[in-house]
């Protein structure tokens, strides 16, 4: 029997945990099994660029981070586009599936990569999907493998930046990853105790943002973290249409990134010091943390074991903390979002935290 397997996307941390899960479930199950490696995400699969794997490949990798297939971002919006010889990508895909006679084919990846997962599930192939992504936002699983040891990072990052904000009695601003959602900066703010927490699902305004910061200086806290997700939002260009907001931001100050545009504008408002730091992509480098390497290790059992029963065209994703199996076709196209209603956000906001909506 051979399986086919390749990561695709943003990398992540717990990518290569979760290969180990599936590989060692398999070899443990099936006497027969061999796995194919697909180099660099789908590219691998279009242009039949692989490695058979040997049992030793998946050994010692539960702790390293990155991918050891590589990755590449294939836009799902390009693949009915020809590549640049003309090639048709989707039918290349299928020839080096049929070519290499497998089995199924097991793709890690986030919502683009899962979204062609169901194309190619639609189009006839056994395909499995396992959520890959720091941003959580992967519609059908409470968790996403690599998110928990991105707000370690995070949070690391929060931590580090409090101790010289208090020295200094400066504002700082950390902004965070997540892509167009808030969990990772949620999740990380409030583990980090953040002061103010603005994502792109609670749109803010500035001026309450400025008053939460005045607020604390009135009180006597000489210092105030802001954890800021790089999708954050203001009230007033949440307001606008694509059009609008394309037209004002060309009439409008370049900064390098939302945290460094909110910083300018906390200034003028409050007359404070501030500082931005942004992590960037050391979110989603080193080693995933224990929960991820455990959650990563079912997953993949999980897949191996869906492939035994030959139960295809599913994520495999975890729910209540029971794993589940959620058909492709309704993960593709969603994002899940953070609820501006969810409990965790009224729970931060009794706590003194400010989203700068209200
Ligand atoms: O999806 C993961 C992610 O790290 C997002 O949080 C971020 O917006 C994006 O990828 C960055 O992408 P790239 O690695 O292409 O710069």
């Amino acid at each position: 029997m051979r399986i086919g397997m390749l990561t695709s996307g943003g990398d992540c941390q717990s990518l290569n945990a979760t290969m180990r899960g599936v590989a060692k479930s398999l070899y443990n199950m099936f006497d027969d099994v061999e796995i194919i490696g697909f180099e660099e995400g789908y590219k691998g699969l279009m242009y039949a660029d692989y490695r058979i794997m040997k049992p030793s490949d998946f050994s010692g990798i539960l702790t390293e981070g990155g991918t050891i297939l590589g990755t590449s971002r294939q836009p799902f919006k390009l693949m009915r586009v020809p590549d640049e010889k003309g090639l048709d990508k989707v039918e290349a895909m299928k020839e080096t599936y049929r070519k290499l006679r497998l089995e199924c084919l097991v793709v890690l990846g986030g919502n683009g990569s899962q979204k062609t997962a169901n194309l190619l599930s639609e189009e006839g192939l056994n395909v499995i999907g396992l959520p890959k992504t720091i941003d959580n936002d992967l519609w059908g699983t409470d968790m996403t493998f690599g998110f928990q040891s991105a707000v370690n990072i995070a949070t690391d990052a929060i931590d580090c930046i409090h101790t010289t904000a208090a020295s200094h009695g400066r504002v700082f601003i950390v902004e965070v990853m997540g892509h167009k959602v808030g969990w990772l900066t949620l999740h990380a703010g409030i583990a980090g105790g953040a002061d103010i927490i603005l994502i792109p699902e609670i749109p803010y305004d500035i001026n309450i943002v400025a008053e939460a910061i005045k607020k604390r200086a009135k009180a006597g806290k000489r210092f105030s973290i802001l954890a800021v997700a790089e999708g954050a939002i203001s009230r007033e260009n949440a307001s606008l249409s694509k059009k609008e907001l394309k037209e004002k931001k060309k009439n409008s100050p370049v900064y390098p990134s939302i945290a460094y545009e909110i910083g300018a504008e906390i200034e003028q408002l409050t007359g404070q010091e501030i500082r931005v730091t942004v992590p960037g992509h050391m979110q989603r480098g080193g080693s995933p943390c224990p929960y991820d390497r455990v959650l990563s290790s079912r997953l993949g059992a999980s897949a191996a074991k869906m492939i035994a029963d030959e139960k295809y065209g599913y994520l495999v994703g975890i729910k209540n903390n029971d794993i589940v199996k959620v058909p492709l076709s309704d993960v593709a196209g969603k994002l899940k979002t953070v609820s501006p209603d969810a409990s965790i956000i009224k729970e931060a906001k009794r706590m003194g935290i400010s989203f700068g909506d209200e």
